[in-house]
């Protein structure tokens, strides 16, 4: 067998991984076929330099001079190799607890009894409002490393509970501060139009018109990459989006919808119609909504864990998306409310039950395919030349990593060619 690609002489690798069941590179062709886009190259080898990935290939074929005295070792112990998770959606800076919310539900009481008791988005407003800029940091911190230690090394992160300019712009600070503090590389969202505040109920013009003054700020400090609107009745409507998501892309701000996730409401239509890098949530999307996405090319991006926390009785169409040729994206959604947890395996799992995806597919949508509802094709992929953010898995079959739920299977996590994260004995599976 002749390796993927030959090692610079003058690259030692820095750090070489090895032992592996297989490297899964998620790099093969832009297919709905899961097996062919997965890449599983069995008994194979990863040769980093620096923060790239140099080499892939059988140990045995490991260039000559390669491996120096400097180079650092990872033994896979027969584990699989996968690409860094990349996860395209969560709201993982916020103050307050809503435990409360969970508790209620499970009572049976639904989202108008919630938001009567005090819950709901807007509690989680009142609470991140009055949190300062180190408190949010501090808060977010601990999470941000409980979605490493599972494996993911790029995230999408919201704004979206500060929703007056001052709170909004705090938090898009704090994620540009938690960018520098942590490995995992943070993308960040102006998510204005998630819920409107009691103080605007009277003028929501306003506040639209407010949220259009604000994106200029954003996009000259380059606080965002995205801007984002959820869709849905008792949040915005399609024209407030679009006349706010137009605007967005047109100071270079890429939009994304959370759509059709309560209700039916042509969200995924809309997705499609502004040309957004994504459409999230999709529960209720419609044969029509699906059709929009596959012909202009969008990414689904699914939330199952929020489905099952807000005990809703339709999950999102994986299999209907993936069969009309949508990439589906699969995200944590990590936020107090509809999804209180960083496990990412958990996501995988539920999507296999739930929404239709194969055990393949489902990794395809924590890499590949989260990556391109990001924009980007060089995260979410094993490939010579590329950022080397991998992790080294407990599990030796895709299948192990859905079927074990909730499961953390990282046993090391690699970001920028460094170990970030090593569990080797907790991780290690029977
Ligand atoms: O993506 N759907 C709207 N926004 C979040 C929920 C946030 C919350 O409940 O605080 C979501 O699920």
């Amino acid at each position: 067998m002749t390796p993927a690609a030959a090692a610079p002489p003058d690259a030692p690798f820095t750090l070489l991984v090895r032992g592996a069941t297989a490297v899964i590179t998620a790099d093969g062709p832009d297919s709905s076929d899961a097996g062919a886009t997965l890449g599983a190259l069995p008994g194979e080898a990863v040769g980093i330099h620096g923060g790239k990935v140099t080499w892939i290939g059988p140990e045995a074929a490991i260039p000559h001079g390669a491996v120096t005295r400097g180079t650092e070792f990872l033994d896979a112990e027969g584990g699989l190799v996968v690409p860094g998770f990349v996860d395209a959606h969560s709201h993982v800076v916020y103050a307050g607890d809503r435990s409360e919310e969970f508790a209620l539900r499970s009572l049976d009481v639904d989202a108008v009894g919630i938001t009567r008791a005090g819950g709901g988005i807007l509690s989680t407003v009142f609470a991140t409002r009055a949190a300062d800029e180190d408190t949010l940091v501090r808060l977010a911190l601990p999470r941000l490393n409980r979605l490493l230690a599972h494996g993911v090394t790029t995230l999408e992160v919201k704004s979206g509970y500060g929703l007056t300019v001052e709170d909004e712009l705090k938090l898009l600070r704090v994620i540009r501060q938690l960018g520098a503090l942590q490995p995992i590389t943070l993308c960040p969202t102006f998510l204005w139009l998630h819920a409107l505040p009691p103080e605007w109920a009277r003028d929501r013009a306003g506040y639209v018109a407010l949220g259009l003054r604000t994106l200029e700020t954003v996009a000259r400090e380059g606080l965002a990459q995205f801007a984002d609107a959820f869709v849905e009745q008792g949040a915005f409507t399609r024209d407030e989006a679009r006349h706010f998501l137009s605007e967005a892309k047109r100071l270079g701000l890429a939009p994304r919808l959370h759509v059709d996730q309560l209700s039916a409401g042509q969200g995924a239509e809309l997705a499609a119609e502004l040309g957004a890098l994504s459409a999230d949530h999709l529960e209720n999307v419609s044969p029509a909504g699906i059709e929009a996405l596959a012909r202009a090319g969008l990414t689904a991006v699914l939330v199952p864990v929020a489905t099952l926390v807000l005990r809703r009785p339709v999950y999102a169409p994986g299999k209907a998306l993936r069969e009309a040729g949508v990439p589906v994206a699969l995200a944590s959604n990590v936020n107090p409310g509809s999804a209180p947890t960083e496990n990412l395996s958990l996501t995988l799992g539920l999507a296999c039950l739930l929404n239709g995806l194969t055990p393949d597919e489902a990794l395809l949508g924590v890499t590949r395919w989260g990556a391109r509802a990001l924009g980007r094709s060089d995260v979410g992929r094993i490939r010579v030349g590329g950022p080397a953010d991998l992790i080294v898995l407990g599990c030796r079959e895709v299948a192990h990593l859905a079927a074990h739920l909730g499961i953390r299977h990282a046993r090391a996590v690699v970001k920028a060619g460094r170990v970030v994260h090593r569990e080797m004995d907790a991780a290690r599976c029977a």
